[in-house]
This record gives C-alpha cells, structure tokens and sequence, in this order.
C-alpha cells in the first residue's frame, strides 16, 4: 500500500498548496490512502468543518490534531460526529473526540490512524508511551488486524518523537512527528520494519517563521512587551509530507521517502 502523509497545514497557504497539488500526486504517485495533520489550517489556529471538507475533497482520507485543534470550538461537535478528523489520543477521559480510528480502503484494506501528543515542551497529557499500549496490537500490524497502521506523533523533541517510534517499532507501518513544521531528514525505516521521520514539515508558507509572518515573529524574540498577535504567512505555499511503501502481507515499511512539492523549499523527486 501506498500512503502519503502531509504535514501541519497552516493557513490559506497550506490549504492552497493541498488543493492545488494533492489530486495530482495522488494519482501520479499512486497513492492509496492519504492522512494530514490540519489543526493550524483555519488562520494558523485550529480548524473548522469547511475547511476539513474541503481538504477532504482534494484527496486527504483522514485528519489529525494536536495541541491547536481546539482553537475553533465549532469543531468540537464535528469531532463527535465525523470519525475522519482526529485529536491526540491521549487527552484526559471523557474528551470530546477519538484518538485512533479504523478505516477501510477502496480495496478493503484495514487502516489504523492514530493521533497521539508528545509531552516534552508541550502540555502534560497522559503519557503517550503508556496510551498508546491501549490501541496498538501487542504484533505486527497484519497481526493486529490491519494492513497499515500510521501515528501522528505530535511533539517539540526530536528524543521524545525517536524513543517512542523505537518503542512501538515493529508494531506500526509509520511514526511520524508534526508539530515543529520543519522537515527533518531522517526518513528512515527503523530495525523493526517501522517507517519513522522525526517531523514531516508543514504545509505553509516557507517564507516565514514557521508558517506565521516574520515581522511579529521576530519582533516577539526581540521585545518582552505584551506578545505580537501572530496571522500566517500568505505566499506561495510548500506541501511537505512523507510517502510510505507498506507491504500489505506484514504491514510494514519497505520504502519511506520525503516529499515536498512547490513553494521555497527544494522539491523532492517523487518518482518512485
Ligand atoms: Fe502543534
């Protein structure tokens, strides 16, 4: 199987560089099943239910969260209601809301999505390397019952996102981290047969402080006065994502490769 997974989405730049790029890598690529973390979509905070919609339409499967999913409270009640948008995991109990669904393929293949939060630098959550024992088959994913099994880690440390990729290895198609909106180049498949990037990059304006307007940004660094108010940049937009090759008779890994289209950064060839 095929899957590509695209980075944090932020603003109109990212929405754009989806819209207008997804449905041709999805055929050229051969893409199967496509997941996207979008919780900076609307303006850079949260995300509303048009706006996943509309990243729907253009070919994304499923949607993950993280930290600013509920920045747009409209969304609360769609998480309730729509299974294809997901928050991390591993909020307290009795959140609105699913960490990990089950989805099916056009060619009946079982896909599981899970979307869980690192802690490190970031709000403390339940542990997400004791949550993730609750979803995650104790084998590899055919074992558990599926064809692939994808984790959005969303998180600030590179250690943090390393050491739980190793821990679940061998039980998941793919970790990858969102949250620092800056692709790392690690793509790698771990010994295990996980395939694992430390952090996809977003989708947004590179033109920017990670994806928001570089004056207020820098401006925030140098003041200690009340804090600029933040909006996305709005240039010319880069989709930064990983594609996983998964041999549906495991569900492991056997090709992972980082893809960026349009926009500042240098493309990828995404040949293969
Ligand atoms: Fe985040």
């Amino acid at each position: 199987m095929r899957i590509l997974f695209c980075g944090d989405i932020v603003g109109k730049s990212g929405r754009d560089v989806m819209v207008r790029e997804l449905p041709a890598l999805r055929r050229n690529m051969k893409i199967d099943f496509v997941v996207a973390n979008a919780e900076n979509a609307a303006h850079g905070f949260g995300m509303t239910e048009k706006i996943c919609l509309e990243l729907f339409e253009s070919g994304v499967d499923v949607i993950t969260g993280g930290n600013h999913t509920w920045d747009k409270a409209e969304i609360i009640p769609v998480l309730e209601r729509d299974k294809r948008i997901l928050r991390p995991l591993n909020y307290p109990a009795g959140t609105p809301g699913r960490g990990s669904c089950a989805f099916t393929d056009g060619r009946g293949r079982r896909i599981l999505v899970v979307n869980i939060m690192a802690r490190l630098f970031m709000e403390l959550l339940d542990d997400p390397f004791q949550a993730i024992q609750d979803v995650l088959p104790l084998a590899a994913p055919k074992h558990g019952g599926f064809e692939a099994v994808l984790i959005d880690l969303h998180g600030e440390a590179t250690s943090e996102k390393m050491a739980f990729a190793h821990m679940v290895d061998g039980r998941a198609t793919l970790v990858v981290g969102t949250h620092t909106h800056v692709p790392t180049a690690d793509a790698m498949i771990l010994t295990g047969g996980t395939a694992y990037q430390t952090d996809a990059g977003m989708c947004g304006d590179y033109d920017s402080v990670i994806g928001m307007t570089k004056g207020p940004s820098i401006n925030n660094f140098l003041r200690k006065m009340p804090r600029q108010r933040m909006s996305p940049a709005d240039g010319d937009g880069t989709l930064c994502g990983v594609l996983v090759e998964s041999d549906d008779r495991t569900g492991l890994a056997v090709k992972v490769a980082p893809v960026r289209v349009g926009g500042r950064l240098s493309p990828t060839e995404n040949g293969a």
